[in-house]
């Protein structure tokens, strides 16, 4: 009787996985049900560029929510999964220019969806199959693209923008502190990098052992790239105390604004410094291009001809930012995601190093591992952090490389480039608004906008140099939010382009932070219209914050 029972359950339970053996019949419930699901998402769109009704989220009761007694069953399940994104916002929607979060293509999202049918994982070739060839292959189209001996370098893909500056720091830390592996970390290490690199810099010094206090955060440039004088300043006080630095980290596209270190001088100040002071290490130079790696496409395309008839203002703007991009290849290491600037679902992130001997210092013994690697001949998970990887991102990331070659690649990101171009051409030309990361040539574009009166020729350099100003830059950070607010409200209505704010783009000279709006243009769906549409919204807001400030004054 208690058999029967759970046999007739165990049929229901066997219906909701894909069938091991093709089942015609059930190969189209199961296609179905994704489609189903993907129709209740799309009846979720509307003009608004965010999928169903915003609302506040309810954590009272998630945090009662039980497992239940009984079976549920897909089609209950997947209007579970959908209600889920209720308020998410669309960021291919063109009025969706919030952060650096781009909308994954078709190829990718099935790349993305296959690996989740069938489970391939990256600890091994026994277990990935040709999906270990994939991230090779991957591996091997990137290195080549940012000007990497294919033959020489090599590459994991791991959990994201952290983990490939986790790996860059590790690897370092084995550098200066041989044997760390082992024995753990000493004092004594230090990191370097930009004041406007990411935070994420301080999780890795945490994680790693090194201690967040051991990160020295280098003021930047105008242009937000690291100060190669205050570097040097730091880098030899460090080594004349008696410090091992762990590493150097140039940051090629900061978050906010794409600052680009040069790390060409990173890389020769480094050079310098192991020969002056006759190092026994090599410091590593790790170079966080997650952003901005996707502008290696522009390497060798001929801006004098521009067969792809870019405007001036976006050649000089793409040839700008490959300035820098181009010397991407002198860092020892690099971290790549596809996520952010390759149009793929999370997570697909890649570490790439220059000389692949350099993850020999992070291999394991094979006794620690004696369940795995029975067969097959690629191992990563000997060196790597993850056990089980997954093989969604890469096989992302191989489906858009292999979608957009260059042409592809350079279509997009110049199209976006020139969209940015657009608006700054605007907002340059109206008396109250500024832009701030004028001396950045991406597609985010941080601006900022003023009362009447405000001379917003000069307001931005006495704001960020003269320390009386400290009061008046605080209104207008206010005035920024209020304006930020107004504009959120309006595009949540359908009415307008859903931008962001940044809390501190950077800080002025005496340490108060900027606050600055922020369109980060991702989506290949911008247009000329969706820019002038900003540009209005932005007045409008002006105008309704500064009646109502009159009103309440
Ligand atoms: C420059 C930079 N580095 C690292 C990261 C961290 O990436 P992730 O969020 O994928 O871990 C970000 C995230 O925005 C970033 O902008």
């Amino acid at each position: 009787m208690s058999t029967q029972a759970y046999r007739q359950i165990l049929e229901q339970v066997r219906n909701a996985f894909p069938q091991p053996v093709s089942d015609r019949m059930h190969d189209a419930y199961f296609v179905f049900s994704i489609l189903r699901a993907l129709d209740q998402v799309d009846a979720m769109k509307s003009e608004i560029p965010v999928l169903g009704k915003a609302q506040q989220l309810d954590y009272n009761t998630a945090h009662e929510a039980q497992i239940a007694n009984e079976l549920s069953s897909v089609e209950r399940v997947s209007e579970e999964l959908v209600h889920q994104f209720e308020g998410m916002p669309i960021w291919g929607h063109p009025h969706t220019q919030i952060n650096v979060v781009g909308p994954s293509s078709i190829p990718s999202i099935i790349a993305a969806l296959l690996p989740s049918i069938y489970n391939p994982n990256l600890v091994s070739d026994d277990t990935s199959y040709g999906l270990a060839v994939a991230e090779s292959a991957v591996t091997a189209m990137t290195a080549s693209l940012i000007g990497f001996d294919p033959a020489q370098a090599t590459g994991v893909f791991t959990f994201g923008g952290t983990g490939t500056n986790l790996y860059g720091a590790k690897i370092g830390i084995e550098k200066a502190f041989p044997d760390a592996m082992e024995t753990g970390v000493p004092a004594g290490g230090v990191l370097f990098a930009s004041g406007q690199s990411h935070y994420c810099r301080l999780n890795v010094a945490g994680w790693l052992g090194l201690g967040e206090r051991n990160v020295v955060e280098i003021p930047t440039n105008l242009e937000n790239d690291i100060k190669i004088d205050l570097l040097e300043e730091a880098a030899r006080e460090a080594i004349e105390g008696g410090k091992r630095i762990v590493a150097f980290i140039a940051t090629m596209g900061t978050t906010d604004a794409l600052g680009i270190d040069d790390v060409e001088a990173v890389v020769r100040l480094r050079d310098q410094l192991v020969e002056e002071y006759e190092l026994d290490y090599r410091p590593h130079v790790h170079a966080d291009a997650v952003i901005g790696w996707a502008w290696a496409v522009f390497n060798d395309y001929d801006f004098e001809e521009n067969t792809l008839g870019f405007r001036p203002r976006t050649v000089r703007a793409l040839a700008g930012v490959c300035r820098r991009i181009s010397k991407l290849h002198l860092a020892d290491s690099i971290g790549i995601d596809f996520h952010k600037t390759g149009f793929t679902p999370y997570i697909s992130s890649l570490f790439l190093v220059r000389d692949r001997e350099n993850m020999r210092l992070l291999v394991r013994g094979r006794e620690q591992m004696p369940y795995l690697f029975q067969t097959g001949e690629r191992h990563p998970g000997v060196y790597t952090l993850e056990t089980s990887r997954s093989g969604s991102g890469v096989l992302a990331a191989f489906a858009n490389l292999h979608l957009f070659g260059k042409t592809g690649m350079r279509t997009l990101l110049g199209h976006l480039v020139e969209m940015a171009e657009l608006l700054r051409e605007h907002l340059e030309g109206h008396e109250s608004t500024t832009v701030v990361n004028d001396k950045n040539f991406g597609t985010v574009t941080l601006f900022r906008v003023y009362p009447d009166g405000i001379d917003t020729w000069t307001i931005k350099d006495y704001e960020r140099t003269d320390i009386s100003a400290r009061e008046e830059l605080r209104d207008h950070n206010e005035y920024n939010r209020r304006i930020f607010h107004y504009l959120h409200e309006h595009a949540m209505k359908g009415k307008g382009v859903h931008v962001s704010m940044t809390d501190c783009y950077r800080h002025t000279n005496y340490g108060e932070p900027i606050v600055a709006l922020k369109s980060y243009m991702l989506s290949p769906f911008i247009d000329e219209q969706h820019v002038e549409l900003l540009v209005k919204n932005v007045l409008e807001a002006r105008e309704k914050v500064d009646s109502h400030g009159q009103q309440t004054s």
